[in-house]
């Protein structure tokens, strides 16, 4: 099967292999017989894999805190349900063609089918989160949820091409560090750990959250769409401007074509779009975003100082490591 292919290699996901393929299993259980149509993309999105770092994130800190596996698991698949499910959705808002190497739902459907397709895998994840039977948890989902949507929409709606470091974290917070946050902080929620817990993993959720979108805006200008499974240089041709380009325009204030991000003036020749893409992936400004990423990563670990060295801590640990060494 295609979903453990990315991450077989990954050493803190060895342990917890066997919880993964239930999550698996649980979200394929999703699926409504009575559509074959959306059961088949369920499939199809669920076959084409994916890093599940959420639900290892999810799994770790329950362990850790030596939750319920039961209702932990349904808790992880209730989480990568709902980032598929904003995946489907985001995928159609940006106009992507190509997501975890395969052609996406809105390439091959009607927007109408695509939406309903979200909107299904949306409320399968509230189902699945109802079966923890917690209602911090159902709490903690639906805000997050919101707090996603505004990122969406504030991306959607806020000025394109200018360069605006604000801006920047809130959104990237919004879209993603978030969802990682409740990764870490439901686990808590679930097992009814003290306030102190909660905290500190909510902070490793949102820390390990922030240096993994500054890492895949950093891969959108350095990797390569084989490996990645998605498009390269998508941020900045869709005039969405991140932290690479952000350096860039304060590192090379002599660039001829600098003014335009400062100015939030989009460029419409294609030919200087990639001329502009390729001075940001050959400058500086790459390394300077992913040493920003690094420091996320190093207050991330400094969160689980409070928590007795375990296998589990270890294994998030290396998690937050694995976030800014990775290459897709
Ligand atoms: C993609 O998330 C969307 C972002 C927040 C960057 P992932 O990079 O975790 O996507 P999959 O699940 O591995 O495909
Ligand atoms: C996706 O953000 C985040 C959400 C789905 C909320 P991006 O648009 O940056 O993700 P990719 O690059 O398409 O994976
Ligand atoms: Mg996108
Ligand atoms: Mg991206």
């Amino acid at each position: 099967m295609g979903e453990l292919k990315l991450t077989s290699a990954v050493t803190f996901m060895v342990s917890i292999q066997d919880d993964l393929r239930e999550v698996e299993a649980l979200m394929r259980s999703q699926a409504d017989e009575r559509y074959p149509d959306l059961k088949a993309a369920i499939d199809l999105l669920l076959n084409a894999g994916g890093k599940r770092i959420r639900p290892t994130l999810t799994i770790l800190a329950g362990k850790m805190l030596k939750a319920q596996r039961e209702p932990l698991l349904n808790l992880a698949a209730a989480i990568e349900m709902l980032h598929t499910a904003t995946l489907v959705h985001d995928d159609l808002i940006d106009g992507s063609l190509l997501r975890r190497g395969m052609p996406t739902l809105n390439s091959r459907w009607s927007p109408g089918a695509t939406v309903l397709t979200g909107d299904y895998l949306f409320a399968r994840a509230a189902n699945l989160a109802s079966q923890t039977d917690s209602v911090p948890v159902m709490k903690l989902f639906s805000h997050t949820l919101s707090i996603i949507v505004g990122g969406e929409l504030t991306q959607l709606f806020s000025t394109r091409c200018k360069v605006d470091r604000n801006n920047y974290y809130q959104r990237i917070f919004a879209k993603t560090a978030s969802l990682f946050e409740m990764s870490a902080k439901s686990a808590a929620l679930l097992c009814l750990a003290p306030d102190a817990v909660a905290e500190a993993l909510r902070a490793y959720g949102y820390a390990v959250g922030m240096a993994f979108q500054i890492v895949d805006d950093i891969l959108d200008y350095t990797g390569e769409q084989a490996t990645l499974g998605k498009p390269i240089g998508s941020d900045l041709r869709q005039g969405i401007v991140t932290l690479p380009a952000i350096y860039f325009a304060e590192m090379h204030p002599e660039h001829d074509l600098t003014h335009y991000l400062v100015d939030g003036l989009c460029i419409d020749d294609q030919d200087e779009i990639e001329r502009l893409i390729d001075s940001i992936r050959s400058s500086e400004a790459i390394e300077r975003s992913h040493q920003e990423a690094i420091q996320f990563v190093e207050t991330a670990i400094r969160n689980l100082n409070q928590f007795e060295p375990c296998p589990e801590r270890l294994a998030l640990e290396e998690l937050a490591h694995h976030v800014v060494d990775r290459r897709f």
